[in-house]
């Protein structure tokens, strides 16, 4: 059954961040882009790369291992070698806290 489940504060991601955690067993990557926040897999779909440790630009993030990058919003691959997309997460605010749907 799903349901929102605290992931993090928002002072814990300052824009332009993000931050890896795991929730029910899930690896999950939270964005701040420019006051946008997102919830996407923190596994690149070429070899499953931490996306964590990737780079953001503007409505993108890319994965530092080959350079597959994927679009924040819908997780869609935008480039190669990635193919498939990224599972992307629904979240809400709550206060100050940012929750996650799984
Ligand atoms: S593991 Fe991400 S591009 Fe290869």
């Amino acid at each position: 059954m799903q349901g929102f489940v605290k992931a993090a504060s928002l002072k814990e991601i300052l824009p332009g961040k993000c931050k890896a955690l795991e929730l029910n067993g899930l690896k999950i990557v939270l964005v701040n882009q420019g006051g946008s926040l997102y919830a996407l897999e923190d596994a690149c779909t070429h070899l499953g790369a931490p996306l964590s440790q990737g780079f953001l630009s503007k409505d993108c993030i890319t994965c530092e291992w080959h350079g597959a990058s994927f679009d924040l919003r819908t997780g869609e691959a935008l480039s190669a070698p990635a193919r498939e997309p990224l599972r992307t997460f629904e979240l809400r605010l709550s206060g100050d806290d940012i929750e996650v749907l799984i």
